[in-house]
Order: C-alpha cells, then sequence, then structure tokens
C-alpha cells in the first residue's frame, strides 16, 4: 500500500463491483441488466428548470441546507405525511451524502450498526469509514426484514438500526408489521433507527409505509436520483430530529458545502412532476421478469426498486453463474457484492422491454444448461 494512504480506508474494498464494470466496458452490445438506475430520462420541464436557473446566474453556492423553496416544500410534505413531528429537513449531495453524513453524525469509533444482508454497497464500507462496525443480519431465503433477528443482534454497542425498503438489491418491501416492530424496538432502546427510503415511488403492490411514521425519531433518507432519474444531479435530502439534522449540516458546511443549487431548482419542479406512468410500468417489468422467471429461478418477487434477486441455480455459486453470464453477453452483478454470500445474482429491469426479453432468453438457456 502507498505509505500515505489512510489505515481507514484499508478497511473495505470496491474491486467487486469495479470488475463488473470493467468486464462492461469490454462487452460489445451486452444484454445489460445491471444499471442502478432509471432507464427514463429526466422530464423536460425538470430540465428546463435547471437551464432557466443556469441562465439567471444562480450558480453560486446555495445556503448550506438547501435553497428556501425546496427544503420549505419538502418540509410541508414532511409535516403533512408526519403531523405533530419535530422534524427538520435539509438537502444534501445525493442521497449517498445524507448516508454519509448521517454515518459521520452518528458513528463512533466501535459503534455497531445493524442492518439486513443482503444490503446496500455503501452500508458496510461507510459504517467501517467512520470506525463503526457493520451488523449484518442474514435475510436469506426470502428476506423478510425480522424484527426477532434484529432484537437478537442488538448488544450494549448497538448504535443504530438502518433499513432500506423496498430494498437495494432485492427489491423486497419490508411489512408494514415487521417495521413498524422494528420501529418499536429502536425506541424501546434508544437506538437511532435511520431509512433509507431512496425506492419509495418504486412501489407496487399496495401503500408505502415509513418507520418514522411509528417512531419520531426516525431519520429518513430520500432523493430525486431514482424517482425522476437524476442521478447525476446529487440532490437528495434527510429529515429528523432538529439535533442530529444540525450536527449533519455542521459536516456538510465542511465537506459537501451544498447540493449543486441549478439542480436543486430541477429538484423544486420535479415535487410537481408526477413520474406515476413510468413507476405502473415498472410493475409491468416486474411481473413480466417474475412470470418468465420462477419456473426456472428460486426468488422473491420484488414489491419495489427495479431488481430481481434469484438464487444462481446449481450448486457453483453467484459469481461463478455470473461468469459464465458474461461470458454469453449478459450483464448482471453477482449478489457477493451486496452480501456475505455467494449465491445469488442481481438483475435490474431498470430497462427497455427489448432488453428484458433479451435477458429473459439468456437467463432461461443458462438455468437449462
Ligand atoms: C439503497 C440505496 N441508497 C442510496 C443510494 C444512493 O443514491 P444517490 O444517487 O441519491 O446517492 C442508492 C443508489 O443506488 C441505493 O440503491
Amino acid at each position: 500500500m502507498h505509505p500515505w494512504i489512510a489505515d481507514r480506508t484499508a478497511s473495505f474494498d470496491s474491486s467487486g463491483i469495479r470488475r463488473v464494470f470493467d468486464l462492461a466496458a469490454k462487452m460489445k452490445d451486452p444484454i445489460n441488466l445491471s444499471i442502478g438506475q432509471p432507464d427514463f430520462d429526466v422530464p423536460d420541464e425538470i430540465k428546463e428548470a435547471t437551464i432557466e436557473a443556469i441562465r439567471a446566474g444562480k450558480n453560486a453556492y446555495s445556503p448550506t441546507q438547501g435553497i428556501a423553496p425546496l427544503r420549505e416544500a419538502i418540509l410541508a410534505d414532511v409535516r403533512s405525511k408526519y403531523p405533530g413531528q419535530d422534524r427538520d429537513v435539509f438537502i444534501s449531495s445525493g442521497t449517498s451524502g445524507g448516508l454519509m453524513l448521517s454515518m459521520l453524525s452518528m458513528v463512533n469509533p466501535g459503534d455497531e450498526v445493524i442492518f439486513t444482508d443482503p444490503y446496500f454497497v455503501m452500508y458496510p464500507a461507510l459504517v467501517r469509514l467512520c470506525g463503526g462496525v457493520p451488523v449484518m443480519v442474514d435475510t436469506y431465503p426470502d428476506f423478510r426484514l425480522d424484527p426477532a433477528k434484529i432484537e437478537a443482534a442488538i448488544t450494549p454497542r448497538t448504535k443504530m438500526i438502518l433499513i432500506n425498503s423496498p430494498g437495494n438489491p432485492t427489491g423486497v418491501v419490508a411489512s408494514e408489521e415487521d417495521q413498524r416492530a422494528v420501529a418499536q424496538i429502536a425506541a424501546d432502546k434508544k437506538i437511532a433507527l435511520l431509512s433509507d427510503e431512496i425506492y419509495s415511488r418504486f412501489f407496487y403492490d399496495g401503500t408505502f409505509y415509513s418507520p418514522a411514521a411509528d417512531n419520531p425519531d426516525t431519520i429518513v433518507i430520500d432523493g430525486f436520483s431514482k424517482s425522476h432519474a437524476m442521478t447525476g444531479w446529487r440532490v437528495g435530502y434527510v429529515h429528523g430530529p432538529p439535533a442530529i439534522i444540525a450536527t449533519m449540516l455542521k459536516i456538510q458546511q465542511y465537506s459537501f458545502v451544498c447540493s449543486p443549487q441549478p439542480a436543486q431548482w430541477g429538484a423544486l419542479r420535479a415535487m410537481d412532476v408526477s413520474l406515476q406512468a413510468n413507476f405502473d410500468d415498472y410493475r409491468r417489468k416486474r411481473d413480466y421478469l417474475v412470470n418468465e422467471l420462477s419456473p426456472h429461478y428460486e426468488l422473491t418477487s420484488p414489491g419495489g426498486a427495479f431488481y430481481l434477486f434469484p438464487k444462481a441455480p446449481g450448486q457453483a455459486g453467484g459469481e461463478a453463474f455470473v461468469e459464465r453470464a458474461i461470458s454469453q453477453g449478459l450483464l448482471i452483478i453477482p449478489g457477493k457484492i451486496f452480501s456475505q454470500r455467494d449465491s445469488h445474482f442481481r438483475i435490474s429491469f431498470a430497462a427497455s422491454d427489448a432488453m428484458l426479453q433479451r435477458g429473459v432468453e439468456k437467463l432461461i438457456q443458462l438455468a437449462k444448461s
């Protein structure tokens, strides 16, 4: 290791996901079902609002907490969803910025952070970056958020429980009952509850539930990256107890500074743009994939997001299966990037119907060979 590199960076690595991207770059016309962002573009009115902001000279730093109209619009929405709660909000540099500031604000070295396995790749890395200890609760084979398992993982060092529903990489939605039970456990034990709700609009069955409804101290992270296909614009937001939000802002001031101002004006416009038709279309894509693949693969139907996390056929494991798929032009992600286990793989259905059809044909062929 280079002598200048800090020890904390050695506690995690990014080689797994990089390998997939390197392979993708070399593939010609791959069937690409690996992408973690919507396949629709940012709606024109949002682009126009952003371009207009740039032309009007709104190009400087915004206040650390974000432009006032966007903050106020989000706060009004939060207050209507959680009446009577004392919540503050700020605009972060994407949901990732909110996640990082949450960890930096709350996790001391040695603190344990509980989350379910499979998990979003950033979670263990961010916890370790803060000197914390990731505690991964295995949820195979159905990926259910089981309150009893969460409770069993709590120790005197537990600082935070992090939940993500709908989840990446499984797309599984935790039931309202299970989330409420976890919210209650966190409240009873005075443990921070962080809810990553970035896929809240990609929700296909029933209505969305946030544990903030029952635990007013829940810190909620959300953003516009996925809901409005603005992944490159870096606009997210966090709402929660005012003292926690103020601490995150203190760190934002000395790190991210602010979310890009023109993009925030675009996000303000996005608040009035419903992409329900696109979300409904993703429900159709989900149904198509589940119908076609469940006779050939062991899988749990995702209630949200745009991922499917099937078990690799045979005994060779997820990575070996993904290598076989990639050698035949199908780009998917090995489950071990998101897990302590190497048994599954991730498919993203944020892709055109033609791409999905090619993917399904290839996957059926792979399951039979
Ligand atoms: C569960 C989850 N949280 C957070 C993020 C980060 O989103 P953003 O682009 O807003 O930083 C992602 C992106 O893939 C995600 O899947």
